[in-house]
């Protein structure tokens, strides 16, 4: 009993290990499985579409949808509410790249090797080995600024990444994907969304003017919701609290990809800083019909605007 155990966990520890020691050829094993499916596409843009964001997949024309358990070294979401598909076609005209479910770092961050922030980026080092030039997210988020309500929407403006770095260790040997040139040791995230494409999202909300902002996510590892004097801190800098995103955008932006994010507010954190969010809550706001057409109609109306531009 007691030498199965020690084996068992000798193995895990062996796969955390070389997922780190092979992660490049893990990642463009990933990328070549999918390229081989993707046909004539060519993407120009990969999506991570966050709880509630669900119906964009929807709204994908001519779309192939993976299993993630089909994809090689992708894990299927541990948390119920967050689907596991890939899904690829055409969304009002851009060919795209949706991943309908997302590996969070609280999954993982128990384990040694940075293994779960290189996890949680995993998908986004595959869409650059793609050599796709955005990288566009989505995420459910506590509302920290007291003008925002449940169900408004939020352009992340910039973000402060309170997680560990998915760049620590090892020099990596990834490729840009703008230029070709290998990702530098120390790469500026700044700009780190876009200004370009801020603008458009923020001119394809405009219909839902009235619950449209923009402002600073804060990622934080969770899985706990904030205490009232975390809460009260963050909000001294930041607009929304979450617990994805930040590191996906180092990623990408280290890679040379464009970046550009909206957060659903599925909770409002008072001002004393009482967070009585709880993932029932959430789930259920993210499951309201009207949320799910605002953030739906916003993200198509992003690529028609997209598209004219
Ligand atoms: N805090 C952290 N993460 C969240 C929250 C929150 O209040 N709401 C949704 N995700």
């Amino acid at each position: 009993m007691l030498k199965n155990i020690i084996k068992m966990g000798l193995q895990s520890i062996e796969e955390v290990f070389t997922f780190n020691r092979d992660y490049e050829a893990k990642v463009a094993e990933t990328a070549d499985h999918i390229r081989a499916q993707l046909g004539s596409l060519r993407p120009e843009f990969g999506i991570t579409l966050g709880s509630g964001l669900g119906d964009i997949a929807d709204a994908i024309e001519d779309a192939t949808t993976i299993s993630y358990a089909d994809i090689p070294n992708f894990l299927v979401p541990t948390v119920e509410g967050h689907e596991g598909n890939l899904i690829f076609g055409n969304l009002e005209g851009i060919p795209v790249i949706g991943l309908s479910g997302r590996t969070h770092y609280y999954e993982y961050g128990d384990l040694p090797f940075n293994y779960g922030m290189l996890r949680t980026t995993f998908a986004v080092n595959v869409l650059a080995d793609l050599g796709i030039a955005n990288y566009f997210v989505t995420n459910a988020a506590g509302g920290l600024n007291q003008k925002f309500k449940v169900g408004d929407m939020m352009v992340l403006h910039s973000h402060i990444h309170n997680q560990p770095n998915p760049l620590l260790g090892e020099h990596r040997q990834f490729k840009r994907v703008d230029n070709g040139e290998r990702v530098e040791r120390f790469p500026p995230v700044s700009p780190t969304y876009d200004p370009e494409l801020r603008k458009v999202l923020h001119a394809a909300g405009q219909e839902h003017r009235d619950h449209l902002h923009q402002g600073v996510y804060m990622g934080v590892t969770g899985p706990t919701y904030e205490a009232e004097a975390e809460a009260r801190s963050f909000r001294d800098n930041a607009d929304a609290v979450g617990m994805s995103t930040t590191g996906e955008v180092i990623v990408a932006r280290g890679r040379g990809m464009r970046a550009v994010g909206m957060s659903c507010i599925t909770n409002e954190i008072s001002a004393s800083g009482d967070n009585p969010a709880n993932h029932d809550e959430v789930k259920r706001i993210l499951e309201s019909p009207e949320v799910r057409q605002r953030l739906t109609s916003t993200v198509q109306e992003f690529f028609r605007l997209y598209r004219a531009s």
